[in-house]
């Protein structure tokens, strides 16, 4: 009878060893495969922003975005167009707001900004539309043209009446979100 019992126990702490053990691999192996894919996910973006004229601001843009985490490289890609998107439309109003504050003289810098950022735009929108029929190819021309008309926008500044451009900050930023989108998509094309 004891040695019955004796046995039942060391059975019982057998099963509950073997119960403990078996969840904790599951467990441990879960918690790897985790890590691995965080991993794996970070080091693609500093991947993907070492191609692009402005690393750090391409890791922190994409890092700070939550939908980065599941993303390949064609969701960097829709993530960095439309960042864009909502950047060059945010813009495109200030640029309204100053056009109303200037002077009369100083008025056509802005008009040429906005005309510039009417075309960053709707560079960007059409970016979409070629991004989802995968025309990679005419994505990249888009976002070059992005870049380029930003960089109008800030030469703008150089003609008379020269004055000092309220618009480098904005100018830059936005050329450094095209150049993502360029730099994603020559590497899908
Ligand atoms: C968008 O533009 C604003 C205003 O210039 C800037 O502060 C912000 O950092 C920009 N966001 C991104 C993601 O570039
Ligand atoms: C335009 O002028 C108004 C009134 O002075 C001011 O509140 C606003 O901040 C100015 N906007 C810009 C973009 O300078």
């Amino acid at each position: 009878m004891a040695y019955l019992f004796r046995a039942l126990v060391v059975y019982l702490v057998l099963l509950v060893f073997l119960f403990i053990s078996s969840s904790t691999t599951t467990t441990a192996a879960g918690a790897r495969e985790l890590r691995i894919n965080v991993k794996v996910t970070k080091s693609f973006v500093y991947e993907v922003c070492s191609q692009t004229r402005n690393i750090n601001f391409c890791v922190d843009v994409l890092r700070s975005d939550p939908r980065t985490e599941t993303s390949d490289l064609f969701g960097l890609g829709s993530i960095a167009n439309n960042l864009a998107i909502i950047n060059a439309t945010d813009t495109q109003n200030y640029i309204t707001d100053l056009f109303n504050n200037a002077t009369l003289d100083q008025k056509d810098h802005f008009h040429m900004c906005s005309l510039d950022y009417q075309f960053i735009i709707s560079d960007f929108k059409q970016a979409a539309d070629k991004m989802r029929h995968s025309d990679y190819k005419e994505t990249n021309t888009l976002a070059i043209d992005a870049i380029n008309r930003a960089s109008d926008c800030e030469n703008v500044f150089l003609s008379p009446p020269v004055i000092q451009s309220p618009l480098t900050q904005r100018n830059k930023n936005l050329g450094d979100l095209a150049d993502i989108l360029a730099a994603v998509s020559k590497r899908l094309s």
